[in-house]
Protein backbone atom coordinates (compact mmCIF):
# COMPACT_ATOMS: atom_id res chain seq x y z
CA UNK A 1 0.00 0.00 0.00
CA UNK A 2 1.55 3.54 -0.80
CA UNK A 3 2.43 5.68 1.76
CA UNK A 4 -0.80 7.71 4.09
CA UNK A 5 0.63 10.94 3.48
CA UNK A 6 2.57 11.07 0.57
CA UNK A 7 1.39 15.18 -0.53
CA UNK A 8 3.96 17.38 -1.01
CA UNK A 9 6.73 14.45 -1.80
CA UNK A 10 5.98 12.37 -4.42
CA UNK A 11 8.60 10.11 -5.18
CA UNK A 12 9.12 6.97 -3.02
CA UNK A 13 11.37 7.20 0.18
CA UNK A 14 14.63 5.48 0.43
CA UNK A 15 15.22 2.52 2.34
CA UNK A 16 17.60 4.82 4.18
CA UNK A 17 15.48 7.41 5.22
CA UNK A 18 12.82 5.04 6.57
CA UNK A 19 14.93 3.44 8.68
CA UNK A 20 16.54 6.68 9.94
CA UNK A 21 13.00 8.38 10.23
CA UNK A 22 10.95 5.87 11.60
CA UNK A 23 10.24 6.15 15.00
CA UNK A 24 7.44 2.87 14.80
CA UNK A 25 10.07 0.56 16.41
CA UNK A 26 9.58 2.07 19.53
CA UNK A 27 6.78 4.39 19.74
CA UNK A 28 4.10 1.04 19.26
CA UNK A 29 4.54 1.17 22.39
CA UNK A 30 1.95 4.06 22.88
CA UNK A 31 -0.66 1.79 20.60
CA UNK A 32 -3.37 1.50 23.43
CA UNK A 33 -3.29 5.44 24.20
CA UNK A 34 -3.12 6.46 20.45
CA UNK A 35 -6.41 3.75 19.89
CA UNK A 36 -7.69 5.26 22.92
CA UNK A 37 -6.77 8.85 21.84
CA UNK A 38 -8.71 8.42 18.62
CA UNK A 39 -11.80 6.90 19.95
CA UNK A 40 -12.12 9.56 21.69
CA UNK A 41 -11.56 12.08 18.93
CA UNK A 42 -13.70 10.02 16.64
CA UNK A 43 -16.24 9.99 19.42
CA UNK A 44 -16.15 14.15 19.66
CA UNK A 45 -16.40 14.53 15.98
CA UNK A 46 -19.53 12.29 16.07
CA UNK A 47 -20.75 14.67 18.54
CA UNK A 48 -20.12 17.53 16.48
CA UNK A 49 -22.10 16.13 13.50
CA UNK A 50 -18.56 16.02 11.92
CA UNK A 51 -19.07 12.23 11.65
CA UNK A 52 -22.21 10.55 11.34
CA UNK A 53 -22.76 7.59 14.42
CA UNK A 54 -22.45 5.04 11.82
CA UNK A 55 -18.98 5.82 10.55
CA UNK A 56 -18.43 6.18 14.62
CA UNK A 57 -19.23 2.96 14.94
CA UNK A 58 -16.85 1.93 12.19
CA UNK A 59 -14.43 3.29 13.73
CA UNK A 60 -14.59 1.74 17.08
CA UNK A 61 -14.75 -1.51 15.91
CA UNK A 62 -11.98 -1.12 13.60
CA UNK A 63 -10.13 -0.23 16.31
CA UNK A 64 -11.23 -3.20 18.57
CA UNK A 65 -9.88 -5.28 15.81
CA UNK A 66 -6.18 -3.33 15.77
CA UNK A 67 -6.13 -3.81 18.85
CA UNK A 68 -6.48 -7.33 19.11
CA UNK A 69 -4.36 -8.12 16.16
CA UNK A 70 -1.30 -6.24 18.21
CA UNK A 71 -2.10 -7.88 21.65
CA UNK A 72 -2.55 -11.00 19.49
CA UNK A 73 0.85 -9.83 17.54
CA UNK A 74 -1.11 -10.35 14.52
CA UNK A 75 -0.27 -6.66 13.32
CA UNK A 76 2.42 -5.94 10.61
CA UNK A 77 4.66 -3.40 11.49
CA UNK A 78 6.57 -1.70 9.08
CA UNK A 79 8.63 0.91 8.92
CA UNK A 80 7.45 2.78 6.00
CA UNK A 81 4.08 3.34 7.80
CA UNK A 82 7.00 5.88 9.64
CA UNK A 83 5.10 5.20 13.45
CA UNK A 84 2.59 4.14 15.66
CA UNK A 85 -0.09 6.90 14.70
CA UNK A 86 -0.01 6.41 10.68
CA UNK A 87 0.73 2.70 11.17
CA UNK A 88 -2.97 2.09 12.72
CA UNK A 89 -4.85 5.01 10.94
CA UNK A 90 -3.41 3.01 7.89
CA UNK A 91 -4.78 -0.44 8.67
CA UNK A 92 -7.93 1.51 10.23
CA UNK A 93 -8.54 1.75 6.21
CA UNK A 94 -8.02 -1.87 5.14
CA UNK A 95 -10.54 -2.61 7.39
CA UNK A 96 -13.02 0.02 7.25
CA UNK A 97 -12.30 1.45 3.60
CA UNK A 98 -13.13 5.19 3.21
CA UNK A 99 -14.39 6.19 6.49
CA UNK A 100 -10.79 5.66 7.92
CA UNK A 101 -9.85 8.33 5.74
CA UNK A 102 -11.95 10.58 8.33
CA UNK A 103 -10.62 9.94 11.49
CA UNK A 104 -7.81 12.38 11.35
CA UNK A 105 -9.89 15.65 10.52
CA UNK A 106 -9.62 18.64 12.80
CA UNK A 107 -6.41 16.26 13.79
CA UNK A 108 -2.25 16.41 13.06
CA UNK A 109 0.38 13.61 14.28
CA UNK A 110 1.40 16.80 16.31
CA UNK A 111 -1.08 16.70 18.81
CA UNK A 112 -2.12 13.10 18.50
CA UNK A 113 2.04 12.28 19.38
CA UNK A 114 1.19 14.55 22.00
CA UNK A 115 -1.55 13.32 23.66
CA UNK A 116 -0.61 9.19 23.28
CA UNK A 117 2.95 10.67 24.89
CA UNK A 118 1.55 12.34 27.44
CA UNK A 119 -1.19 9.80 28.43
CA UNK A 120 1.42 7.62 28.58
CA UNK A 121 3.82 10.07 30.91
CA UNK A 122 0.50 10.22 33.00
CA UNK A 123 -0.94 6.18 33.80
CA UNK A 124 3.37 5.61 34.25
CA UNK A 125 3.24 8.69 36.62
CA UNK A 126 0.72 7.32 38.70
CA UNK A 127 2.23 3.97 38.82
CA UNK A 128 5.66 4.94 40.01
CA UNK A 129 3.67 7.00 42.56
CA UNK A 130 1.88 3.65 43.68
CA UNK A 131 5.37 1.46 43.59
CA UNK A 132 6.64 4.47 45.67
CA UNK A 133 4.27 4.33 48.47
CA UNK A 134 4.46 0.46 48.85
CA UNK A 135 8.44 1.03 49.48
CA UNK A 136 7.53 3.33 51.83
CA UNK A 137 5.25 1.58 53.48
CA UNK A 138 7.81 -1.66 53.71
CA UNK A 139 10.25 1.14 55.22
CA UNK A 140 7.62 1.90 57.72
CA UNK A 141 7.94 -1.71 58.97
CA UNK A 142 11.52 -2.41 59.23
CA UNK A 143 11.74 1.30 60.90
CA UNK A 144 8.90 -0.20 63.35
CA UNK A 145 10.62 -3.14 64.25
CA UNK A 146 14.33 -1.18 64.62
CA UNK A 147 13.68 1.92 66.58
CA UNK A 148 15.40 0.97 69.70
CA UNK A 149 17.91 -0.79 67.99
CA UNK A 150 20.90 1.15 67.84
CA UNK A 151 24.00 1.69 65.40
CA UNK A 152 26.48 4.37 64.77
CA UNK A 153 25.36 7.27 63.11
CA UNK A 154 28.21 8.38 60.69
CA UNK A 155 29.10 11.79 58.94
CA UNK A 156 32.05 11.30 56.76
CA UNK A 157 31.73 7.95 56.70
CA UNK A 158 33.31 8.09 60.34
CA UNK A 159 31.50 6.93 63.26
CA UNK A 160 29.65 10.09 65.09
CA UNK A 161 26.82 9.63 67.62
CA UNK A 162 24.60 6.28 68.05
CA UNK A 163 21.23 6.28 65.86
CA UNK A 164 18.76 4.07 66.26
CA UNK A 165 18.04 1.76 62.53
CA UNK A 166 14.31 2.88 62.67
CA UNK A 167 15.27 6.38 62.89
CA UNK A 168 17.93 5.90 59.77
CA UNK A 169 15.23 4.22 57.76
CA UNK A 170 12.96 7.06 58.30
CA UNK A 171 15.27 9.62 56.69
CA UNK A 172 14.44 7.50 53.27
CA UNK A 173 10.57 7.40 54.22
CA UNK A 174 11.42 10.91 54.38
CA UNK A 175 13.18 11.25 50.83
CA UNK A 176 10.55 8.92 49.05
CA UNK A 177 7.64 10.90 50.44
CA UNK A 178 8.68 14.10 48.50
CA UNK A 179 9.16 11.61 45.53
CA UNK A 180 5.88 10.73 45.81
CA UNK A 181 4.61 14.26 45.95
CA UNK A 182 6.73 14.94 43.31
CA UNK A 183 4.79 12.23 40.72
CA UNK A 184 1.71 13.74 42.10
CA UNK A 185 2.52 17.17 41.59
CA UNK A 186 4.12 17.05 38.09
CA UNK A 187 0.27 14.72 37.25
CA UNK A 188 -1.91 17.52 38.10
CA UNK A 189 0.32 20.04 36.61
CA UNK A 190 0.55 18.49 32.80
CA UNK A 191 -2.78 16.92 33.39
CA UNK A 192 -4.55 19.10 30.89
CA UNK A 193 -5.50 17.75 27.18
CA UNK A 194 -3.47 18.81 23.78
CA UNK A 195 -5.77 17.11 21.41
CA UNK A 196 -7.60 19.45 19.19
CA UNK A 197 -4.58 21.89 18.68
CA UNK A 198 -4.03 20.09 15.68
CA UNK A 199 -0.61 21.26 13.52
CA UNK A 200 -0.08 24.25 15.97
CA UNK A 201 -2.71 26.48 15.44
CA UNK A 202 -5.78 25.22 15.70
CA UNK A 203 -8.79 23.77 13.77
CA UNK A 204 -11.34 25.76 11.77
CA UNK A 205 -13.48 22.53 12.48
CA UNK A 206 -16.25 22.99 14.92
CA UNK A 207 -14.59 20.85 17.66
CA UNK A 208 -15.29 20.38 21.26
CA UNK A 209 -11.87 19.94 22.92
CA UNK A 210 -13.83 19.79 26.58
CA UNK A 211 -15.53 16.50 25.43
CA UNK A 212 -12.31 15.00 24.73
CA UNK A 213 -10.48 16.15 27.35
CA UNK A 214 -12.98 14.61 29.74
CA UNK A 215 -13.51 11.78 28.18
CA UNK A 216 -9.48 10.67 28.42
CA UNK A 217 -9.40 11.98 32.02
CA UNK A 218 -7.92 15.28 31.99
CA UNK A 219 -8.57 18.24 34.11
CA UNK A 220 -9.29 20.36 31.27
CA UNK A 221 -8.03 20.86 27.22
CA UNK A 222 -4.90 22.89 27.37
CA UNK A 223 -4.62 26.48 26.75
CA UNK A 224 -2.41 27.31 23.83
CA UNK A 225 -2.26 25.67 20.66
CA UNK A 226 0.99 26.36 20.07
CA UNK A 227 2.75 25.97 23.33
CA UNK A 228 0.77 22.22 23.04
CA UNK A 229 2.75 21.20 20.51
CA UNK A 230 5.63 22.31 20.96
CA UNK A 231 5.95 21.48 24.73
CA UNK A 232 7.31 18.57 26.61
CA UNK A 233 7.72 19.49 30.24
CA UNK A 234 5.34 16.58 31.13
CA UNK A 235 8.13 14.17 29.83
CA UNK A 236 10.97 16.62 31.54
CA UNK A 237 9.40 16.20 34.19
CA UNK A 238 8.93 12.70 34.65
CA UNK A 239 12.42 12.10 33.69
CA UNK A 240 13.94 14.60 36.76
CA UNK A 241 11.23 12.88 38.99
CA UNK A 242 13.27 9.52 38.32
CA UNK A 243 16.59 10.77 38.30
CA UNK A 244 15.79 12.17 41.75
CA UNK A 245 14.06 8.87 42.63
CA UNK A 246 16.91 6.87 41.93
CA UNK A 247 19.23 9.35 43.47
CA UNK A 248 17.76 8.39 46.84
CA UNK A 249 17.22 4.93 46.16
CA UNK A 250 20.77 4.64 45.06
CA UNK A 251 21.97 6.03 48.10
CA UNK A 252 20.21 3.54 49.98
CA UNK A 253 21.45 0.81 47.58
CA UNK A 254 25.46 2.57 48.64
CA UNK A 255 24.39 1.75 52.11
CA UNK A 256 23.16 -1.83 51.91
CA UNK A 257 26.19 -2.73 50.26
CA UNK A 258 28.48 -1.08 52.85
CA UNK A 259 25.94 -3.08 55.33
CA UNK A 260 26.23 -6.19 53.71
CA UNK A 261 30.00 -6.11 53.74
CA UNK A 262 31.85 -8.52 56.00
CA UNK A 263 33.21 -5.54 57.87
CA UNK A 264 29.88 -4.21 58.98
CA UNK A 265 27.37 -7.34 58.52
CA UNK A 266 24.96 -4.98 59.67
CA UNK A 267 22.50 -6.93 57.45
CA UNK A 268 22.43 -9.75 55.25
CA UNK A 269 20.20 -9.72 51.70
CA UNK A 270 18.05 -13.00 51.30
CA UNK A 271 19.51 -15.36 49.05
CA UNK A 272 16.80 -15.07 46.96
CA UNK A 273 18.36 -11.48 46.53
CA UNK A 274 22.02 -12.05 46.18
CA UNK A 275 24.49 -14.06 43.74
CA UNK A 276 27.08 -15.43 43.31
CA UNK A 277 30.77 -15.48 41.95
CA UNK A 278 31.77 -17.34 39.10
CA UNK A 279 34.80 -18.44 40.85
CA UNK A 280 34.70 -17.78 44.39
CA UNK A 281 31.90 -20.47 45.86
CA UNK A 282 32.19 -18.78 49.18
CA UNK A 283 30.72 -15.64 47.87
CA UNK A 284 27.51 -14.08 48.39
CA UNK A 285 27.47 -10.58 45.87
CA UNK A 286 25.12 -7.82 46.84
CA UNK A 287 23.96 -7.38 42.84
CA UNK A 288 20.63 -5.88 43.52
CA UNK A 289 21.96 -3.19 45.02
CA UNK A 290 24.55 -2.70 43.21
CA UNK A 291 22.75 -2.49 39.82
CA UNK A 292 20.31 -0.22 41.72
CA UNK A 293 22.92 2.23 42.24
CA UNK A 294 24.57 1.58 38.87
CA UNK A 295 21.09 2.58 37.33
CA UNK A 296 21.06 6.02 38.17
CA UNK A 297 23.83 6.93 35.46
CA UNK A 298 21.17 5.83 32.51
CA UNK A 299 18.43 8.03 34.18
CA UNK A 300 20.57 11.13 34.55
CA UNK A 301 21.32 10.50 30.64
CA UNK A 302 17.84 10.49 29.94
CA UNK A 303 17.33 13.55 31.37
CA UNK A 304 20.29 15.34 30.00
CA UNK A 305 19.04 14.15 27.00
CA UNK A 306 15.40 15.40 26.48
CA UNK A 307 16.38 18.83 27.64
CA UNK A 308 19.56 19.13 25.74
CA UNK A 309 17.10 17.93 22.32
CA UNK A 310 14.24 20.89 23.59
CA UNK A 311 16.93 23.41 24.54
CA UNK A 312 17.75 25.30 20.97
CA UNK A 313 13.91 24.19 19.02
CA UNK A 314 12.23 27.25 17.45
CA UNK A 315 8.29 26.72 17.88
CA UNK A 316 6.53 23.96 16.93
CA UNK A 317 6.70 20.75 16.18
CA UNK A 318 10.53 19.69 15.17
CA UNK A 319 11.28 16.16 14.29
CA UNK A 320 13.89 16.65 16.65
CA UNK A 321 11.30 15.86 19.18
CA UNK A 322 10.46 12.52 18.42
CA UNK A 323 14.05 11.75 20.04
CA UNK A 324 11.88 12.35 23.59
CA UNK A 325 10.49 8.67 23.75
CA UNK A 326 13.38 6.31 24.18
CA UNK A 327 14.76 7.95 27.19
CA UNK A 328 11.37 8.15 28.69
CA UNK A 329 10.33 4.60 28.03
CA UNK A 330 13.76 3.78 29.45
CA UNK A 331 14.02 5.50 32.47
CA UNK A 332 9.89 4.75 33.30
CA UNK A 333 11.04 0.93 32.63
CA UNK A 334 13.94 1.46 35.15
CA UNK A 335 12.35 2.95 37.86
CA UNK A 336 9.37 0.47 37.64
CA UNK A 337 11.63 -2.78 38.34
CA UNK A 338 14.05 -0.99 40.57
CA UNK A 339 11.05 0.28 42.55
CA UNK A 340 10.20 -3.56 42.88
CA UNK A 341 13.34 -5.04 43.44
CA UNK A 342 14.53 -2.92 46.09
CA UNK A 343 10.69 -3.26 47.84
CA UNK A 344 11.51 -6.74 48.24
CA UNK A 345 15.19 -6.95 48.77
CA UNK A 346 14.09 -4.91 51.78
CA UNK A 347 11.38 -6.97 52.70
CA UNK A 348 13.30 -9.92 52.64
CA UNK A 349 16.58 -8.45 54.34
CA UNK A 350 17.36 -9.41 57.46
CA UNK A 351 18.91 -7.04 60.50
CA UNK A 352 21.84 -7.97 62.53
CA UNK A 353 20.81 -5.95 65.25
CA UNK A 354 23.70 -7.24 67.33
CA UNK A 355 26.39 -6.20 65.28
CA UNK A 356 25.08 -2.54 65.03
CA UNK A 357 24.41 -2.44 68.46
CA UNK A 358 28.45 -3.86 69.00
CA UNK A 359 29.34 -1.50 66.28
CA UNK A 360 28.46 1.35 68.48
CA UNK A 361 30.90 0.55 70.91
CA UNK A 362 33.97 1.62 68.57
CA UNK A 363 34.67 5.39 67.82
CA UNK A 364 33.78 7.45 71.01
CA UNK A 365 29.88 7.90 70.02
CA UNK A 366 28.88 9.47 73.21
CA UNK A 367 31.75 12.30 73.17
CA UNK A 368 29.46 14.72 72.30
CA UNK A 369 27.46 13.71 75.59
CA UNK A 370 30.28 14.24 77.75
CA UNK A 371 31.23 17.58 76.21
CA UNK A 372 27.31 18.48 76.61
CA UNK A 373 27.50 17.22 80.37
CA UNK A 374 30.78 19.21 80.94
CA UNK A 375 29.27 22.46 80.10
CA UNK A 376 25.81 21.50 81.20
CA UNK A 377 26.76 20.30 84.69
CA UNK A 378 30.22 21.66 85.14
CA UNK A 379 29.55 24.92 84.28
CA UNK A 380 32.13 24.61 81.81
CA UNK A 381 32.15 27.08 78.40
CA UNK A 382 31.80 24.72 75.73
CA UNK A 383 34.58 25.32 73.71
CA UNK A 384 36.53 24.24 77.12
CA UNK A 385 34.32 21.47 77.21
CA UNK A 386 35.19 20.35 73.19
CA UNK A 387 38.72 20.34 74.57
CA UNK A 388 39.06 18.49 77.54
CA UNK A 389 36.65 15.96 76.09
CA UNK A 390 39.10 15.76 72.81
CA UNK A 391 41.93 14.98 75.56
CA UNK A 392 40.07 12.64 77.73
CA UNK A 393 39.04 10.57 73.68
CA UNK A 394 43.19 10.31 73.15
CA UNK A 395 43.06 8.97 77.32
CA UNK A 396 40.68 6.39 75.86
CA UNK A 397 42.39 5.72 73.10
CA UNK A 398 45.77 5.11 74.81
CA UNK A 399 43.61 2.83 77.41
CA UNK A 400 42.20 0.90 74.03
CA UNK A 401 38.73 1.45 75.26
CA UNK A 402 35.72 3.05 74.34
CA UNK A 403 34.58 6.32 76.28
CA UNK A 404 31.65 4.77 77.24
CA UNK A 405 33.64 1.98 78.58
CA UNK A 406 35.97 4.54 80.94
CA UNK A 407 35.76 4.35 84.46
CA UNK A 408 34.91 7.59 87.02
CA UNK A 409 38.40 7.62 88.34
CA UNK A 410 40.29 7.53 84.94
CA UNK A 411 37.83 10.28 83.64
CA UNK A 412 38.29 12.57 86.74
CA UNK A 413 41.97 12.45 86.02
CA UNK A 414 41.37 14.79 82.89
CA UNK A 415 39.48 17.19 85.36
CA UNK A 416 38.19 16.69 88.63
CA UNK A 417 34.78 18.53 88.41
CA UNK A 418 33.58 15.15 86.69
CA UNK A 419 31.21 13.63 88.87
CA UNK A 420 29.48 10.52 89.19
CA UNK A 421 26.14 11.39 86.89
CA UNK A 422 28.34 11.51 83.77
CA UNK A 423 28.07 8.10 83.47
CA UNK A 424 24.43 8.38 82.95
CA UNK A 425 25.84 10.83 79.90
CA UNK A 426 28.19 8.14 78.90
CA UNK A 427 26.53 5.56 78.63
CA UNK A 428 25.30 5.19 74.60
CA UNK A 429 21.71 4.30 75.25
CA UNK A 430 21.07 7.34 77.02
CA UNK A 431 23.06 9.11 74.38
CA UNK A 432 20.94 8.32 71.56
CA UNK A 433 17.85 8.92 73.46
CA UNK A 434 18.81 12.07 74.94
CA UNK A 435 18.42 13.63 71.23
CA UNK A 436 14.48 14.13 72.14
CA UNK A 437 14.48 17.41 70.42
CA UNK A 438 12.13 17.21 67.19
CA UNK A 439 12.86 15.09 64.45
CA UNK A 440 15.61 13.65 66.34
CA UNK A 441 16.97 10.21 67.41
CA UNK A 442 15.86 8.80 70.21
CA UNK A 443 13.59 5.95 70.41
CA UNK A 444 10.60 8.16 71.76
CA UNK A 445 11.03 10.80 68.91
CA UNK A 446 11.48 7.94 66.18
CA UNK A 447 8.21 6.38 67.17
CA UNK A 448 6.70 9.97 66.74
CA UNK A 449 8.40 10.46 63.28
CA UNK A 450 6.61 7.06 62.55
CA UNK A 451 3.38 7.63 63.25
CA UNK A 452 3.36 10.86 61.68
CA UNK A 453 4.54 8.97 58.30
CA UNK A 454 1.81 6.33 59.23
CA UNK A 455 -0.87 8.41 59.30
CA UNK A 456 0.47 10.36 56.39
CA UNK A 457 0.62 7.11 54.14
CA UNK A 458 -3.02 6.01 55.44
CA UNK A 459 -4.73 8.99 54.51
CA UNK A 460 -2.97 9.62 51.32
CA UNK A 461 -5.15 10.27 48.07
CA UNK A 462 -3.75 8.64 45.15
N1 LIG B 1 6.68 10.08 15.14
C1 LIG B 1 6.54 11.45 15.43
C2 LIG B 1 7.13 11.74 16.79
O1 LIG B 1 7.28 10.85 17.54
C3 LIG B 1 5.11 11.86 15.41
C4 LIG B 1 4.86 13.30 15.11
C5 LIG B 1 5.16 13.55 13.72
N2 LIG B 1 4.73 14.86 13.28
C6 LIG B 1 5.22 15.38 12.20
N3 LIG B 1 4.80 16.56 11.90
N4 LIG B 1 6.09 14.79 11.46
O2 LIG B 1 7.45 12.85 17.14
Amino acid sequence: MAKLASGRVTEKSSQLLDEFNASLMFDKKLYAEDIEGSIAHASMLANQGILTSDELTQIIDGMAEIKVEIENEKFVFDISDEDIHMAIEKRLTEIIGDTGKKLHTARSRNDQVALDFRMYVQKNSKNLEALTLKLIDTLLDIASSHDETMLPGMTHLQHAQPINFGYHMLAYVAMFQRDVQRFSDSFKRNNFSPIGCAALAGTPHNIDREFTAQKLGFDAPTVNCLDTVSDRDFALEILFNIATLMTHISRLSEELVIWSSSEFKFIALSDAYSTSSSIMPQKKNPDVPELLRGKSGRVYGNLIALLTVLKGLPLAYNKDMQEDKEGVFDSVQTADISLRILNEALATMSVNSANMESACQVGHLSATDLADYLAKECDIPFRDAYKITGAIVVQAEKLGVDLSEMSLEELKVADSRIGEDVLEYLNLRNSMNARNSQGGTSSKSTKVQIAYFKEWLENYEK
